[in-house]
């Protein structure tokens, strides 16, 4: 059995030339699976609002879910890093209700750091956090609590000055002591060009290879929804099909009584 992954051990992973692998994950079951293998990084991210919840974004997550969802994934996990998502409006109104939202994932639900998004505007946040002690990991990019503000979920850092404004962000993250950073949905030659420039990894989604690390939502690597098939996320099982067979195996043994049989019974 690896080693627990700690902060500090996934900050010198980009010192050793070795990729972080990152996933999502929203219950214990899951995060027993993960547990035994050897991903690097949990992440109960804000997107438990479109694959647990079925909203279109994850602008309806509220603390109390990432809380419970965090909880539930901390009983299945023992090596992975934990990483707790700040949602929408808990880091934004005001430093005193950032640092106690951020202190409530770790303290209720057992998160071992925090990711939120922004860049230079969320910087004073992520200094006051890690100054006393909350690990924070940072996202920029396309950010999906910005979804408004872009637009729709479109690749963000496409003109020049959009990329300047994106590498300053990753600077000022860097400056403000995150461990690592998030870049979503940007082109890969500037997740290259930020990933060459901070000393903390980069985690690529919808990014290109040439960030530190990857992350991908689990259900969507699992290929568990039919119908959500971005360019970005391989699938590496296609999980809804053999859901669906159970189902309609199942379906068809309770109906022909083939199910229950004799070795599913009791005396
Ligand atoms: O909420 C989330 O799952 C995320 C990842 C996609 C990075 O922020």
């Amino acid at each position: 059995m690896a080693d627990k992954v700690t902060v500090p051990k996934l900050v010198g992973m980009k010192k050793k030339g070795r990729k972080v692998v990152m996933v999502t994950c929203y219950d214990a079951t899951f995060a027993r699976l993960v547990d035994r293998t050897d991903v690097d990084a949990v992440l109960v991210g804000d997107s438990l609002g479109n694959v647990i919840q079925g909203h279109k974004t994850t602008l309806p997550v509220t603390l109390e879910d990432v809380i419970y969802h965090c909880r539930a994934v901390s009983r299945g996990l023992t090596r992975p890093l934990l990483v707790g998502d700040l949602p929408f409006l808990t880091y934004q109104v005001c430093m005193e209700e950032a640092i106690r939202n951020a202190g409530r994932l770790l303290s209720e639900g057992r998160a071992e750091a925090v990711k939120l998004e922004g860049g230079r505007r969320v910087a004073d946040v992520v200094a006051r956090l890690t100054s006393i002690g909350i690990p924070v990991m940072g996202h920029i990019g396309l950010t999906p609590q910005s979804v408004h503000e872009f637009g729709g979920y479109k690749i963000q850092g496409r003109s020049a000055k959009a990329a300047r404004a994106l590498l300053d962000d990753a600077a000022a993250l860097e400056q403000a002591g995150v461990f690592g950073i998030v870049l979503e949905g940007i082109p890969s030659s500037l997740a290259g060009s930020i990933s060459a420039k901070v000393t903390v990894p980069t985690i690529g989604i919808a990014a290109g290879p040439e960030c530190d690390g990857q992350v991908l939502v689990l259900h969507d690597l699992l290929g568990l929804d039919e119908d959500f098939r971005p360019k970005f996320a391989k699938r590496y099982a296609e999980m809804a099909g053999d859901v669906k067979d159970a189902l309609g195996r199942f379906s068809n043994e309770v109906r022909s009584g083939d199910f229950p049989g004799p070795e599913h019974s009791f005396d």
